[in-house]
């Protein structure tokens, strides 16, 4: 493995409720500085991924089972959430959850708190926060709950960027927005790997937009990896195009039934 290799999942297994095994052995490699896209339809297991590597899984009565996550060779699967954080590692979850009742800045702060290196460090992140986020320094004193969806979207990711991190774990940015306001958090995203050189592993089920920005990207289905590759690849391969991105016909029910994939799916074997 590459040096520069960041984040590091080798097939883990995921069960919640001691019972329900939802990933079966999904391997991903986040490089130093990437964005990576995973992708797959409602119940593939995204949300599920991104909670197994900033060990979120705790609260929700999962655990990882089998297979190991490393962060530049650490292995992390047992560490805490707050452990992760301490390593630069946080996830923005999915649905946005801003406190409501906070306004946008006392939001932003409350992403801070793991910080000990002072008051004027925190304030010089928080007009960084504002720089990428024009919006946000416009709503800085409304109430959250006033504030759009694309707002709260921003305040979500700009509340993870007060902690200084070195890996964002985004989930479903794209959820609920309008297209422009998509593209718009997307350009933010991509800004701020190329400036900061902040790297992101995104789930999405928007597959064209999450392609467009990401450099790799993983495909799930049913809690296991069907398909990986560049990102320009993926977005030219015929089978990619008709079950995710909405461009040809057939009646074909799963991405497993398309005769190409199972072709390349026996040279992987
Ligand atoms: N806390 C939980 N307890 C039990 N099962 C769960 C839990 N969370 C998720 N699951 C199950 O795990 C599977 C994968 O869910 P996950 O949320 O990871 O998928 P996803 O790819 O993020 O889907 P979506 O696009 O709808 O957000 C689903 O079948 C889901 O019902
Ligand atoms: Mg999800």
């Amino acid at each position: 493995m590459s040096s520069n290799v960041l984040l590091n999942v080798n097939g883990i297994e995921v069960i919640y409720n001691h019972v329900i095994l939802v990933l079966k052995g999904v391997s991903l490699q986040v490089k130093e500085g990437g964005i990576v896209a995973l992708l797959g339809g409602n119940g593939a297991g995204k949300t599920t991924t991104l909670r197994a590597v900033s060990n979120l899984l705790a609260g929700e009565r999962g655990e990882v089972t089998k297979g190991s996550i490393e962060l530049r060779g650490e292995r992390i699967e047992k560490l805490t959430t707050s452990d992760m954080v301490e390593r630069g590692v946080i996830q923005v979850m999915e649905g946005r959850h801003c406190f409501a009742h906070l306004s946008i800045e006392e939001n932003l702060l409350t992403g801070a708190y793991t910080r000990k290196d002072g008051k004027a460090a925190v304030a010089a992140t928080l007009e960084k926060v504002y720089n990428y986020f024009p919006r946000l320094k416009t709503r800085r004193t409304s109430q959250a709950a006033y504030t759009s969806g694309g707002e709260q979207q921003m305040c979500a990711i700009g509340r993870a960027l007060m902690a200084n991190p070195k890996m964002v774990l985004l989930d479903e940015p794209s959820m609920g927005l309008a297209p422009q306001i998509v593209e718009e958090v997307f350009e933010i995203v991509k800004d701020l790997n190329a400036k900061e050189g902040t790297t992101f592993l995104l789930a999405e089920q928007n597959t064209n937009m999450a392609l467009r920005y990401a450099d790799y990207g993983y495909i799930l289905e049913s809690g296991r990896v069907v398909m990986d590759g560049e990102a320009k690849a993926l977005r030219e391969n015929e089978d990619v195009k008709e079950f995710y991105l909405g461009v040809g016909g057939g009646d074909r029910k799963s991405f497993k039934d398309v005769k190409s994939y199972k072709r390349r799916k026996r040279w992987l074997a």
